[in-house]
């Protein structure tokens, strides 16, 4: 069974003080709950704050990205090392802002889901296409060959430490999310590499989120979907407001 699984990525958004502030209203509502996994990934400066507001609580620690590199001369990069000293427990890598705004490629990403695997910290790879991609008919293709190059040399007992986030790029902050019938698609498809490269067993029970204008009011919708597994939130994620009942989208369950 795939339990659901709701991220918040913060982006370059809060203060210690802010980042504090929404954790400890998170871990007040999230209770302790089988049903569902919630993780918070803020900023780099505020990790070591939140850490201990989350210590103890059903809410994960998430870092935004990390070195492909363990130690070493590497100014202004964070390591593996550093994230679980603070507590981290899943890190996102190969998100579509560090892919397009800051260059990175699959191989760049690769070194880093291997690395930060081999140090037991569990892993969300982000993939999805452009506009003028998805435009050209070649979604599936750029998707399948981020997967592919993403996840080479990762074995199929490490890939159940590997949560997938299908995050088209046009709908990253646009308000435009995709509608969930394609999400549930491509979410077929990303299924269908999975089950190429390892097997059917590893592709049941891979979690896959969407990522790309998640809100209060589409949240349902796309949660009813069979391979839609959860959702890496941005904008919403920031308040408590709009993140709550992101979480709390099955309302009447535990929570
Ligand atoms: P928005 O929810 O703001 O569109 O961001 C999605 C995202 O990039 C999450 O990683």
């Amino acid at each position: 069974m795939r339990v659901p699984f709701i991220a918040g990525n913060w982006k370059m958004h809060k203060t210690i003080e802010e980042a504090v502030a929404l954790a400890k209203e998170l871990v007040a509502k999230v209770r302790d709950n089988v049903q569902k996994k919630v993780m918070i990934a803020p900023p780099f400066t505020a990790l070591y704050a939140v850490s201990s507001v989350l210590k103890g609580s059903a809410v994960f620690l998430g870092a935004q990205n990390m070195a492909a590199a363990e130690k070493g001369a590497h100014t202004g990069e964070i390591s593996v090392h550093m994230l679980k000293d603070v507590g981290v427990s899943y890190v996102i890598i190969g998100h579509s802002e560090r892919r397009h705004v800051y260059g990175e490629n699959d191989q760049l990403i690769n070194k880093k889901v291997k690395l930060a695997l081999s140090k037991d910290l569990n892993v969300i790879l982000c993939v999805g296409e452009t506009l003028e991609e998805r435009e050209r008919g070649i979604a599936e293709k750029v998707v399948e060959e981020q997967l592919v190059n993403g996840l080479q040399g990762v074995e199929s007992k490490e890939l159940t430490f590997v949560t997938i986030a299908y995050e088209p790029v046009w709908a990253i902050g646009t308000g435009k999310t995709a509608t969930p019938e394609d999400a549930d698609a491509m979410h077929v498809y990303i299924r269908k590499v999975i089950t190429n490269l390892y097997d059917k067993a590893a592709a049941a029970v891979l979690t896959i989120q969407y990522g790309g204008s998640v809100k209060p009011n589409n949240i349902k919708e796309l949660m009813a979907k069979d391979n839609i597994d959860g959702a890496l939130v941005g904008g919403a994620s920031l308040e408590s407001d709009t993140f709550l009942p992101i979480i709390q989208f099955n309302n009447g369950d535990a929570e």
